[in-house]
């Protein structure tokens, strides 16, 4: 079958690098790409919010199937366009994907489902909102209703901090996604990611992970998209794991349909666990970034299996072939991401690289110059490995790192600190 990948980071490249493992596929596009991509599949300049150019695109190369890497797209639309031409489509619709482009609308959806979260209050009017924060006391969360590209979160560790917060995001810091701010209690305790697929009523769990948000070793400095992430979390045990799928994924899910909104893709949720009680932190309507690396190298070709059930409405007969085994990735970043960063530095040392099914390097943000890979972005490189225990992965991967020679980039030395001895 002929495949198109939307997106161009390093969740749509290990997205590329597993499905073309797959025999069932022939052909396979991903618009716009990058150029670790490039190795892969073919790169498409296409502007992947516009669902007409992505509908009328997919039909002029006889697409099958169309996998959507990214919330915008989503949210935006494209998937309803797409599933209206009549072309199969992994990913949700734009109601369905309010579970991720409005956290007013997710606790909603916990309200009406009894899944287990953080208390909250909503909120348009400062004065009230401020009023709250103060007898509530701090710490508190303060979240911007909408999509803020990751940063429309503060988690408050003292009542000043949250009253600021309240002013930025009130006083327009978000544009529209700040017209409404929702505020929570302060959770404790360890996050882990969870991604479950679901196809509108069945679901299937494919992999946990743990994600490193922080800048710098140590978990300190500023927030970033996610530094490096290991899959799986050991956390999420069995027993949590099974309380999650039956406390919050599956009200989840059997809520979306009763509302007409069936949910079909991969549903990405956050929980807070705390004395082996999984509490939602939020939804994505994605793949993580880097989450995904480490499931689609886990996963390898049955990634493209259980998407095709997931869009066909079939889960209930696909299932995930588990090894006994862990994944890493290290994020190689822009010295000075996530503030300001140059752009085009060259990458050297790629090419004596081991890629195979245990190593690969999966491009962020990178581009093609002069046959050189220069990067383009902030996250520019996931170094990811797989082993038969967390440790071996670990090694393998930071052995690549030290094998690329990019003077600009930085990268964390402690990617999966909380899960080794
Ligand atoms: P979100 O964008 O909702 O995932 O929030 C970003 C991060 O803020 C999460 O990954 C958590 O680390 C933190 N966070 C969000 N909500 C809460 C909460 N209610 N209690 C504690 N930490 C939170
Ligand atoms: N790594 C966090 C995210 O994809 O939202």
């Amino acid at each position: 079958m002929n495949i198109l990948i939307l997106g161009s980071g390093g969740r749509e490249h290990a997205l590329a690098w597993a499905v073309k493992q797959n025999p069932k596929c022939d052909r396979l596009i991903v618009a716009p790409g990058n150029a670790g991509i490039a190795s892969v599949a073919e790169c498409a300049a296409l502007d992947v919010m516009d669902g007409g150019a992505v509908c009328e695109f997919a039909a002029s190369q006889s697409i099958d199937f169309v996998i959507i890497g990214p919330e915008a797209p989503l949210a935006a639309g494209v998937a309803d366009r797409l599933r209206d031409a009549g072309i199969l489509c992994f990913g949700p619709s734009a109601a369905a994907a309010q579970l991720e482009a409005s956290k007013a609308f997710t606790k909603e959806i916990c309200d009406a489902s009894g899944a287990p979260t953080a208390g909250y209050a909503r909120f348009t009017d400062a004065t009230e909102a401020k009023a709250y924060i103060k007898a509530e006391g701090a710490p508190i969360v303060i979240k911007a209703d909408g999509l803020a590209a990751g940063k429309g979160v503060v988690v408050a560790m003292e009542l000043q901090e949250a009253l600021d917060a309240v002013d930025d995001m009130l006083g327009g810091a978000f544009g529209e996604a700040g017209a409404e701010v929702v505020i929570e209690e302060f959770m404790e305790g360890e996050e882990a990611s969870f991604f479950i697929l679901s196809d509108g009523t069945n679901i299937l769990p494919v992999g946990t992970a743990q994600d490193h948000k922080r800048a710098y070793d140590g978990d300190e400095g500023p927030n970033t998209g996610g530094m490096g992430a290991y899959s799986p979390a050991p956390v999420m045990t069995e027993a949590v794991t099974e309380k999650a799928l039956r406390e919050i994924v599956q009200p989840t899910v059997d809520e979306m349909a009763k509302r007409g909104m069936p949910y079909q893709g991969v549903l990405y949720a956050g929980f807070m666990i705390k004395d082996g009680q999984p509490r939602l932190v939020e939804y994505n309507v994605r793949f993580g970034d880097p989450e995904c690396q480490v499931l689609m190298m886990r996963l390898g070709a049955q990634a493209l299996d259980v998407m095709l059930a997931c869009a066909e409405g079939r889960l209930d007969q696909a299932q995930v072939n588990w090894a006994d085994d862990h994944a890493i990735t290290v994020v190689m970043a822009a010295q000075g991401y996530p503030g300001s960063y140059e752009k085009g530095s060259r990458i050297g040392g790629l090419d004596h690289l081991p890629e195979d099914s245990k190593n690969m390097v999966f491009h962020a943000g990178t581009s093609l110059q002069d046959d050189h890979v220069v990067a383009t972005g902030g996250r520019v490189l996931n170094v990811t490995a797989r082993g038969d225990s967390l440790a071996e992965a670990r090694d393998r991967a930071y052995a690549m790192v030290d094998g690329i020679d990019w003077p600009e980039g930085f990268n964390r030395t402690d990617i999966g600190w909380r899960a080794l001895p």
